[in-house]
């Protein structure tokens, strides 16, 4: 079954962003995170994503999709494209695999900056597409949404949506100078860029494949485990070679773990107090 897109958007779900309708006033919401985030990442987000977002240029306000596409087609062949919300998996994966990344055209108002029921194009923008102006990232993410689709044709798709949760959304990478943030729900949020590194009271562990893709996830507070890869060439190898076919039957049988279970087998970097959760 199909849902059809709502009206005013094309059969892939896009809209035209409208760049021409904001307000002054929706830019200054833009200016004013930028700034607060440009001036916490640096020595917190991984070196590749602030090169990417100085490379784009996003300083001046929202960007103007147009523009960001053109600059990133030239770099790693990605664009970026409108859509009004969520879109169905299907649609989201389709456009992931062929390159192009989808984002929602509002933005958050100026007495909702840190708190956000609906990803935002501060979230969207700033938090996903500096990365994609890496190859290995962009890679990674095409892979994904190919990975995606064929999740669906072995009911798997809850577990492959775990992995996007705990990489793409909120993952850590481990560096020569320390622990860094990629996962843009950290990326585009002050206080969680802070808590990501900075806390004692979640876990960080290891990234294993079948160990992210058995883990639940909350999306309504900061997280209680995060999962930290080795790099980024080592996310995309491992999930170009590893089949999925037999993971997904593996994991039919395996139970769910909870977020905060810490295995025997885990490596891990901090065994949180959860004493933020409690
Ligand atoms: N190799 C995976 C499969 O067999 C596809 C995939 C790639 C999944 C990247 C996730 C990320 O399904
Ligand atoms: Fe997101």
């Amino acid at each position: 079954m199909r849902q059809d897109p709502p009206p005013g958007a094309a059969p892939d779900w896009t809209i035209p962003q409208g760049f021409e309708r904001y307000t002054e006033a929706e830019h200054a919401v833009w200016r004013t995170l930028y700034a607060r985030q440009m001036k916490l990442l640096p020595g917190r987000a991984v070196p590749e994503f602030l090169e990417g977002a100085a490379l784009l240029g996003m300083e001046e306000g929202i960007p103007d999709f147009r523009r960001l596409s053109d600059r990133l087609m030239a770099l790693t062949g990605w664009q970026v494209v409108a859509v009004p919300g969520l879109v169905p998996d299907d649609m989201f994966f389709e456009h992931l695999a062929n390159r192009r990344f989808v984002a929602g055209n509002f933005i958050r108002k100026p007495d909702e900056l840190d708190y956000l029921e609906a990803p935002d194009v501060f979230h969207d923008v700033f938090g996903h597409v500096p990365l994609l102006a890496h190859k290995v990232f962009a890679d990674y993410m095409q892979a994904y949404g190919k990975g995606g689709l064929r999740s669906m044709g072995f009911g798997a798709l809850h577990k492959l949506a775990r992995l996007y949760w705990y990489t793409v959304e909120f993952g850590l990478v481990q560096t020569g100078e320390g622990l860094r943030i990629y996962g843009a729900g950290i990326l585009s949020s002050a206080g969680e860029s802070r808590f990501a590194l900075d806390s004692p009271s979640p876990n960080r562990l290891g990234f294993d494949l079948m160990r992210v893709m058995r883990t639940r996830y909350r999306i309504d507070a900061f997280q209680q485990t995060y999962f930290v890869i080795e790099s980024f060439e080592s996310l995309l190898q491992q999930t170009l070679e590893t089949d999925f076919a037999p993971l997904y039957a593996a994991l039919a049988a395996l139970p769910d773990l909870a977020i905060t279970d810490i295995l025997p087998t885990d490596r891990v970097l901090t065994r949180g107090s959860q004493a933020q959760a409690a």
